[in-house]
């Protein structure tokens, strides 16, 4: 892209990515050698579900989420988004309807696509989506599940205010959800609240988690927890997709949990997340024109600008590409915001006040 405009760099803010500089890339490569005595073991097909090791692991982080489960309630999946695949082929039937969010991921709607279902979206605000609007969708459209992301949603980076609230209605209704939880993790503000699993009496929340933010996307791992009669048609299909995830970084990412250094990873990348969080929102109010609003992220590494009435996201993106910053278009969203999509985890304080700093005056003179 960069070359096709002539660009040398591109400021990219446009893709929710880890800071690369963080990947622990060393001590991985450590563990990874580890290993070598139970090669032939770690190179043989291994479980369908996914490494024994990992399993036990991804239990006792779940209790951090104020989730219980044990290593037979999980499949690990490549990535959060095999987990949705599955979830999503195990449920529908090409033709049904689900419910997403507005705005909502557009990997998440690309998912829904393959396997073409239909999502109808349900507006979302700081506290929560619409929960008049969920209920309608719900007796109107009889749809498979509601998929949401609860804790620091992208693009917004809200978390749901009244968790309580949304499992009434969908427990009223008898309606499945599937929790995207890949950023729960990452709170910059507060110890990170319980997942919506944890609040789950009736057994309707599926949830799926991940390490492509906390730790690096290469590792393509995540998992899904479920009840056991879906986890057994889950494990299934698994089986039918792929064997199983391959368990040389299953392995080494249980060690790199056991051996404490995804919390101390954590402990690294946190503070430094937030801070540029605070630069972006520091460079806002200086640089945007009147009229345009912006979220207040408390974690995840999204947040959502609401362009004036009169920008257009298109144009206001085209033109900071031409200038080398690189930002997501609303469109892309399922939503008729005039909104941008900024990721401000990759950037140090000095780039995230030029390239806002830029974004700005472009919208100014977009303005005249
Ligand atoms: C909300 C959300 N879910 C899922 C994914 C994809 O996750 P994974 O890399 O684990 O497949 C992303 C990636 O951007 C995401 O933002």
């Amino acid at each position: 892209m960069s070359r096709i405009l002539g660009i040398k760099t591109v400021r990219s803010f446009a893709y929710a990515e880890p800071d690369t500089s963080l990947f622990p890339i060393d001590t991985f490569w450590r563990l990874v050698a580890t290993l070598e005595g139970d090669a032939t073991e770690i190179m043989q097909y291994g479980s369908p579900q996914g490494d024994i090791h990992l399993r036990v692991e991804l239990a006792s982080l779940l209790r951090e989420r104020g989730v219980e489960a044990g290593p037979g309630d999980f499949i690990v999946t490549t990535g959060v988004t095999q987990g949705l695949s599955l979830v999503t082929q195990a449920l529908t039937s090409p033709g049904d309807t689900i419910i997403v969010e507005e705005p909502t991921h557009p990997a998440l709607l690309r998912v829904f696509e393959a396997h073409r279902v239909r999502p109808i979206a349900v507006r979302r605000d700081e506290t929560g989506p619409d929960l008049d609007q969920l209920e309608r969708i719900i007796v109107q459209y009889r749809p498979r599940f509601f998929c949401t992301i609860p804790a620091f949603h992208t693009p917004t980076g809200y978390s749901l205010a009244q968790p309580q609230r949304l499992m009434d209605v969908v427990q009223k209704h008898n309606l499945l959800v599937v929790e995207d939880d890949i950023y729960g993790l990452l709170s910059y503000d507060t110890v990170p609240a319980p997942a919506l699993k944890a609040i789950d009496e009736t057994d309707l929340v599926i949830y799926l988690g991940g390490f492509s933010k906390t730790i690096m996307p290469g590792l393509r791992i995540g998992f899904v927890q479920a009840p056991q009669p879906l986890l057994k048609h889950l494990l299934g299909l698994k089986q039918a997709i792929d064997l199983g995830t391959p368990t040389l970084m299953q392995r080494a990412l249980a060690q790199f949990i056991w051996g404490g250094h995804f919390k101390a990873h954590l402990r690294r990348c946190l503070p430094l997340y937030t801070e540029r969080r605070d630069h972006l929102l520091k460079a806002l109010p200086q640089f945007m024109p009147r009229g345009t609003h912006w979220t207040r992220p408390g974690g995840g590494f999204s947040c959502w600008l609401t362009l004036p009435d009169e920008l257009d996201s298109l144009t206001v993106q085209r033109a900071a590409l031409r200038q080398g910053f690189a930002f997501t278009p609303s469109d892309i969203f399922l939503t008729d915001d005039h909104a941008l999509r900024i990721c401000f985890a990759s950037h140090d304080k000095h780039t995230i006040y030029e390239s806002i700093a830029a974004l700005g005056e472009i919208m100014h003179t977009q303005l005249q």
